[in-house]
């Protein structure tokens, strides 16, 4: 995706004594990079504050996050915010989460607006509380026809789910006679995915230092790099993203084949 040279080196300037942004090679930016946003509740709890305002200081590394990947040319951003399971945690943290979604998202629009970024999302959105959802669908339709960086939010996503989903499509598909059961592939299955159209992850960044990928794009992941920081989210900024496409830039990627030397 074009960038902005002259904007992303003042958004650069002032760098810390490990990393600058001549570490990374331009032209090699991934072109989807996704985050699982862990560590808002350890980054509360540590500072004797409640768990709800590790999730209110986590909007401002969202923020931050979204305009790095719009300077650096990424083409898209998608990010872990809740998932089929979030549902467990108290009823107090559940409503503060949701309600947070939403404001947030009336009080960024101008963000997207500006930076042409189009909003997406991922899971199953229509069982939100009913105003999430109804701010959720002002943004997808205030964005629909912008062309810049797409975002994409992951609320009640579970990729088990996403999957189960998927194979029930292509049942009804093949139930109805539009999809005969011998083309079913890869493709026809991606299709049918909350990501369709969109190119796979090719870096995950997970925060606070956890090895897990928590049911989250478990197909899309297939051959991902992963990079994991002990930052917790609410600590990290666009030198840590920085960071992690370096680590990115460093490595050879096989997709299961041999790398010629
Ligand atoms: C993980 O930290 C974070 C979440 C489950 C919520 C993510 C939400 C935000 C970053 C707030 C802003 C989001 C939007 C879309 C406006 P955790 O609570 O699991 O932390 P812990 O592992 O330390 O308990």
């Amino acid at each position: 995706m074009q960038f902005d040279e002259q904007k992303l080196r003042e958004y650069y300037a002032d760098p810390p004594e490990d990393i600058r942004l001549e570490d990374i090679d331009l032209a090699r930016v991934p072109s989807h990079v996704s985050i699982i946003m862990d560590g808002n509740g350890r980054w509360a709890q540590a500072r004797g504050l409640s768990r709800p305002k590790g999730h209110v200081a986590g909007v401002d590394s969202l923020r931050e996050a979204v305009t790095t990947s719009v300077r650096l040319g990424v083409d898209v951003l998608s990010v872990y915010a809740f998932s089929t399971e979030n549902w467990r945690r108290p009823q107090k943290e559940v409503d503060l989460l949701m309600h947070l979604f939403a404001n947030t998202l009336l009080k960024e629009l101008p963000l997207f607006h500006q930076e042409n970024v189009k909003l997406r999302f991922l899971g199953d959105i229509e069982s939100l509380p009913k105003k999430t959802y109804k701010v959720f669908q002002e943004g997808l339709e205030q964005t629909a026809d912008y062309d810049g960086m797409v975002f994409a939010l992951a609320v009640n996503y579970g990729a088990r789910a996403e999957l189960a989903r998927a194979a029930r499509l292509i049942a009804k598909d093949a139930m109805q006679g539009s999809l005969d059961v011998e083309q079913i592939d890869e493709q026809v299955l991606s299709e049918r995915l909350y990501t369709h159209g969109l190119p796979d992850p090719e870096l995950l960044i997970r925060t606070s230092g956890e090895l897990r990928l928590s049911n989250y794009l478990l197909w899309q992941l297939a051959y991902t790099e992963m990079y994991v920081t002990d930052v917790l989210w609410p600590d990290f900024t666009r030198w840590d993203y920085l960071r992690a496409i370096r680590s990115f830039q460093g490595r050879r990627r096989r997709f299961g084949g041999v790398v010629e030397s």
